[in-house]
């Protein structure tokens, strides 16, 4: 894949290049996990540009409904001028992950592919989550390896968020960017997009193990 030599940081440049790249292949292990249902509630946690999004609203179809919330109000904005999918209509939220502006039990499922690693403050967006669910709902978190210390530390921290039953899983996924391409690219356009420190973010990528790996944890 060829990327832009642009250092622009922008969230037509994520959705362009990136998304088709690595996120694209990524929702494809963390939708087949999430299993979504017509007539759900989803919300889609991070959304980015909204490939969880786009992706649920056929499935849930009319009856359901998707919320789709990031922090950055120019990925929302990108994201709510894309394309609109068959299916219940998307409602797109600036918001933070660590408040939810929510009522207690309101999605069957939330979704947070990739944003995990970018909260200030895990453990109260993860109790977060925990009190969006209905009785019996799900959500499912998907952290690139090189991310985590160790999986045990994911699945820690959702059982401390009150969940009872995680199901971890590792999957390879086949990006469609070279390291190279990865550490300078992602560095100059999608860490000041992100908010990352570029100086770790450099350093982090440039341990990533092509095909990349990913750990999918299932949490009820
Ligand atoms: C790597 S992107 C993943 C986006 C999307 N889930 C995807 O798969 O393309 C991480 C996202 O987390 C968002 N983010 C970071 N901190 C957040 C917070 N506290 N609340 C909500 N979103 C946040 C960023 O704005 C960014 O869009």
């Amino acid at each position: 894949m060829t990327l832009p030599t642009t250092t622009i940081p922008g969230a037509d440049l994520y959705e362009t290049y990136f998304v088709p790249a690595m996120f694209r292949p990524l929702a494809r292990a963390v939708l087949k996990r999430a299993a979504v249902k017509e007539g759900e509630r989803v919300l889609d946690l991070a959304c980015g540009t909204g490939i969880i999004a786009r992706q649920v609203a056929p499935v849930v179809n009319h009856e359901g409904r998707v919320v789709a919330l990031d922090a950055r109000a120019e990925m929302i904005e990108t994201a709510s001028k894309l394309t609109v999918p068959y299916g219940c209509p998307i409602e797109w939220k600036v918001g933070d992950a660590t408040r939810l502006d929510a009522p207690a039990g309101s999605f069957d499922l939330v979704v947070c592919q990739q944003g995990l690693p970018f909260f200030s403050d895990r453990a109260t967006a993860l109790a977060e989550v925990r009190r969006v669910l209905a009785p019996g709902g799900r959500a499912v978190f998907a952290v690139w390896e090189l991310e985590l210390a160790e999986p045990a530390e994911l699945r820690r921290g959702l059982e401390a968020a009150g969940f009872r039953d995680v199901e971890l899983e590792r999957q390879t996924i086949d990006v469609g960017l070279s390291a190279e391409a990865l550490v300078e690219s992602v560095v100059n356009t999608v860490a000041p997009l992100l908010a990352a420190d570029h100086v770790a973010m450099r350093t982090l990528l440039r341990q990533a193990t092509f095909p990349m790996n990913t750990h999918i944890a299932l949490a009820r």
